[in-house]
């Protein structure tokens, strides 16, 4: 079983919706049984809330659906999940300061993982207008591919 933890700041629109659509790639694998995936959040401030409405309401404009609720990272999601992947750098850097000794996660940037489109972050998309929302679905969707197959072949 490969576990997967996606982290962003606030739990509510790009680390959920990169949950989903790598769930969603993992069902279309019929790979259920090799992959754990969750997502969390830097900080605690929405916790228990649903993905934020606009991230939820583009998702379903590209036939996902949102489940998640928001949950902060804890220091066992160091030790549980074999792979924390961050959406930007300040993602990166809080996940490194944060990872305790014996932890042997590792921690890794999303948008390395993109093939088909050109970028070094996942953008916030709290603060903007539709667009910041179908841009992170697109890289997200490369990206989560990507890593798919990464995980899968090793
Ligand atoms: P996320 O977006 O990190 O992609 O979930 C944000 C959500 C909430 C806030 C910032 C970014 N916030 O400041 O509350």
């Amino acid at each position: 079983m490969i576990k997967v933890l996606f982290i962003c700041l606030g739990n509510i629109c790009r680390s959920p919706m990169a949950e989903t659509i790598f769930k969603h790639l993992v069902e279309q694998r019929g790979l259920e049984e090799c992959f754990e995936v969750d997502s969390a959040g830097l900080i605690d401030y929405h916790e228990g809330e649903q993905a934020d409405n606009r991230m939820r309401r583009h998702a379903s404009m590209h036939g996902y659906h949102i489940t998640h609720r928001s949950r902060p990272i804890e220091l066992a999601d160091f030790t549980h999940f074999d792979f924390i992947i961050g959406m930007d750098r300040h993602n990166i850097r809080a996940l490194e300061s944060m990872q305790p000794a014996g932890s042997c996660a590792q921690i890794m940037d999303m948008a390395s993982f993109l093939r088909n489109h050109q970028a070094d972050t996942v953008p916030d998309p709290y603060y903007g207008g539709d667009q910041g929302f179908e841009y992170v679905i697109t890289l997200l969707e490369d990206a989560c591919a990507a890593l798919l197959d990464h995980l899968s072949d090793n």
